[in-house]
């Protein structure tokens, strides 16, 4: 049975991306879909690495390891070992999983700091993560879809699928965003209003739908 793995990294409790985790995770329960596993990368952030983490990887380059189990191989001192233990349960709880579903609301044009870290612990190199399915659930205060404006300032949801095709060999992630969040609060978007709505109706019921859909995603490792 297929295994979920979904990642918060919002810092509001009642957020949009989070709204999208519920009705992914609802749908997935609904379809059969098997053992969900949750990390809030806010209440329990990854530390950035570390000089050991770093010597780790090196290795990893040097000697040829590309198979995950074999990269505890590459752990000998003191300082990767320090590393290690904060890598090695984040990058399990990564490989177990069938489906990656990470709530990524936009901050500063890219991605929060937390999953930023994650993303840095538990991705080496030459890591091929196929055939697992990854979607980003995003929420973002503007506008920044196909032909806006702001297009070519999204440095959130396109550096999530480039990352996941160049470092992970994943082509078919797939981004759900509700837009213009912020015409709720800023007076000068209200105008806007509807077109959000209009986003966020449909990014949850895009949520819904594939959260539905992937519960039937084939297991990778079966269980
Ligand atoms: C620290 C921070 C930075 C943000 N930066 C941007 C930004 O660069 N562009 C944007 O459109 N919205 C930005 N926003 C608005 C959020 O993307 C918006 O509130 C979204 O709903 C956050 O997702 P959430 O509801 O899951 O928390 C920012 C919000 C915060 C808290």
């Amino acid at each position: 049975m297929s295994r979920l793995l979904r990642l918060d990294s919002s810092a509001r409790s009642d957020s949009f991306t989070r709204r999208l985790g519920d009705a992914f995770v609802h749908a997935w329960r609904q379809g059969g879909g098997g053992e969900v596993v949750h990390r809030d990368l806010t209440l329990d952030p990854p530390p950035p690495i570390r000089e050991g983490w770093t010597t780790i990887c090196d290795t990893l380059l040097r000697e040829g390891i590309t198979e995950t189990d074999r990269y505890a191989e590459a752990v000998r001192t003191e300082p990767e070992r320090l590393a290690w233990a904060v890598t090695e349960p984040l990058l399990a709880e990564l490989l177990a999983a069938d489906v990656v579903v990470i709530g990524a609301p936009m901050y500063n044009f890219g991605v929060p700091s937390a999953l930023k870290a994650w993303i840095d612990q538990v991705t080496f190199p030459k890591m091929v993560l196929t055939p697992r399915r990854f979607v980003v659930l995003s929420a973002r205060g503007g506008a920044y879809g196909p032909g806006t404006p702001r297009e070519p300032f999204d440095h959130q949801a396109r550096y999530l699928l480039d990352f996941f095709r160049g470092h992970y060999g994943v082509e078919d992630g797939e981004v759900i965003s509700a837009e213009l969040v912020n015409s709720l609060t800023d007076p000068a978007l209200a105008a806007r209003l509807p077109q959000h709505r209009d986003s966020a109706a449909a990014a949850l019921d895009r949520a819904a739908g594939l959260g539905l859909e992937l519960a039937g995603h084939p297991a990778t490792k079966g269980s």
